[in-house]
């Protein structure tokens, strides 16, 4: 059975989504970028090679797959503790730009329905989500993946926090939002956005 981190480039290869368009433009248009959960690090990689020619840094705690990054900061003290050494590694100038899902649009609902599949080593595997009944704003998925003759299932918990709480958490840390937007065209946040994308700055 592979590992979760050779998988995951493979179930996730760059697909100049919105979203990764999104990141990649403004990795370009910074002089030095430090990617908080890079994961496998295809965003810097990509970055790259698009002719980033400056400080690409990322760090990651471990590979697994268990939703946008910073939703993997299940309490109020994690996400503090994380936005606190953000604080303290941006300069100035230096803006922190995250993602995380919007609770009023309710994503988990639908993923038991979805699933995709993708080509490992020749043949195809296939991917789909268990979500467990909600509890406060955290949500625990089991992430099942089925191969030729082996099956793994990664549980993952996440948290959807709300705007509201999210800012407070930020003015915490000693941020204020720059911008907020609902989506990767940079609408306005609705209470049926799927995202709530935050540029920050030192507050
Ligand atoms: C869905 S992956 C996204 C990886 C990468 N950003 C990408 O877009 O391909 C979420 C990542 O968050 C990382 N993560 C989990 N807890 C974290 C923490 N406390 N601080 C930073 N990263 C964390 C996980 O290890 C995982 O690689």
């Amino acid at each position: 059975m592979p590992e979760a981190a050779e998988l995951y480039n493979a179930m996730n290869p760059w697909a100049d989504r919105a979203d990764e368009r999104f990141y990649l433009g403004l990795a370009l248009a910074a002089a030095s970028v430090l990617d908080v959960g890079c994961g496998t690090g295809t965003l810097l990689s990509q970055a790259r090679a698009a002719g980033h020619a400056g400080r690409l840094v990322g760090f990651d705690p471990d590979a697994v797959m268990t939703g946008h990054a910073f939703q993997c900061l299940l309490t109020d003290s994690d996400v503090l503790t994380t936005l606190r050494g953000v604080r303290d590694a941006l300069t100035p100038a230096g803006r922190f730009v995250f993602e995380t899902r919007n609770p009023a649009a309710r994503a988990w609902e639908q993923w038991p329905e979805g699933g995709f599949e993708f080509p490992w080593e020749g043949k195809p595997v296939r991917v789909h989500y268990e979500v467990q009944p909600i509890v406060g704003d955290v949500v625990d998925v089991v992430e099942n993946i089925v191969g030729d003759g082996w099956r793994r299932a990664d549980w993952g918990r996440i948290r959807f926090l709300s705007v509201e709480r999210l800012g407070e958490l930020l003015t915490e840390a000693g941020l204020v939002v720059e911008e907020r937007y609902g989506d990767w065209d940079r609408s306005p946040v609705t209470p049926d956005s799927a995202e709530i994308i935050s540029v920050v700055r030192w507050g």
